[in-house]
């Protein structure tokens, strides 16, 4: 059992939790996530691995509240336990020098690319952070990213706070603008991060992006975070979440995550069809 430390609401929907995992915190890397159980006879999510301190032996987790299983834990206060807490899972980002980095987060993924942000920045990269969000209501982090970056902008889509619009009209400002950018890390719903990747793509920009499929088991056995990378199939769980953004089948992606949003089941790995009849494997 973990015990939940802390729980504070720190946006619109969105929790931060301070949990006591002192074997995952003593291996964590940026980039990395845990699958949660709350329960028994819950359902097992993904999380990513928003801060951690292997000396405490805690974890930082941020959650949005989505639907059922993040719709339980938001019900969780501090003192309370979660059953399994498993990973680190995933590979550890790969950062390394290279010049001025871009980190574009959108909604819960700014909590994602926190961590990312902060160890480019650790290793001498100059870090332009992006960050796009609904409204001012649904913003975070923005101390913790300030503290990290040497530019830190901000868009909102109701124009509540920093500039109005999308946060990939951002990023082409700062393209425009003559800023040489090495490497692009886009973190956010699945639309922005196609736009991330399309436009970077023109520019010949390095770019990586961090994906958020549907998931199961994490352990790479249930096939069901499969997506196309180039000419391969590849598992998010074991071979991401991290990806070339220029090789990701992004329409396969969305095509997928939507069936499985109005059927809300996953499909199975072995060969037959989907328990939700949505055709499955003619998508991948
Ligand atoms: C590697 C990885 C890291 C993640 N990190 C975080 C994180 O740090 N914080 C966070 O809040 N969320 C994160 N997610 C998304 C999170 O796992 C889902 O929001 C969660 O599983 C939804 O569970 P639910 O039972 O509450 O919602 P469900 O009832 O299963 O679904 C409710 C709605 O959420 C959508 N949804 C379900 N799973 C996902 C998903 N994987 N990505 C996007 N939308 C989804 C469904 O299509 C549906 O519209 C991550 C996902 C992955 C794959
Ligand atoms: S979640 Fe099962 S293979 Fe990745």
């Amino acid at each position: 059992m973990y015990r939940i430390l802390s729980k504070t609401n720190i946006a619109s929907n969105i929790d931060r939790y301070i949990i006591e995992a002192p074997d995952v915190a003593a291996k964590a890397q940026p980039g990395q996530f845990v699958v949660l159980r709350l329960h028994e006879l819950g359902e097992r999510i993904p999380i990513s691995i928003s801060d951690w301190n292997a000396k405490d032996g805690t974890l930082t987790l941020v959650v949005q509240t989505v639907g059922r299983t993040t719709e339980q834990m938001a019900q969780l206060q501090a003192g309370d336990c979660i059953q399994d807490v498993l990973g680190p899972l995933g590979n550890p980002a790969l950062i390394e020098p290279v010049g001025t980095v871009a980190c574009v987060a959108g909604g819960v993924g700014t909590a994602i690319i926190y961590p990312e942000a902060r160890e480019h920045h650790r290793v001498g990269n100059r870090v332009i952070t992006l960050v796009g969000a609904r409204s001012r209501e649904h913003l975070f982090y923005q101390e913790e990213l300030a503290e990290v970056s040497q530019r830190l902008v901000v868009a909102t889509d109701d124009g509540s706070h920093g500039y109005k619009g999308f946060v990939t009209d951002l990023l082409r400002q700062v393209i425009d603008d003559g800023t040489y950018l090495d490497q692009v890390i886009a973190i956010g719903p699945i639309p922005m991060m196609q736009a991330v990747a399309e436009l970077t793509k023109r520019y010949d920009i390095k770019t990586v992006v961090s994906l958020n499929t549907i998931m199961m088991d994490g352990t790479g056995m249930c096939g069901a975070c499969r997506v196309r990378i180039g000419d391969e199939i590849k598992f998010c769980c074991v071979d991401g979440p991290e990806f070339d953004a220029h090789l990701v089948d992004f329409e396969a992606l969305l095509q997928r995550s939507r069936l499985h949003e109005r059927s809300g089941q996953v499909a199975p790995s072995d060969g037959k069809e989907c328990s939700c009849q949505c055709q499955e494997q003619s998508i991948l």
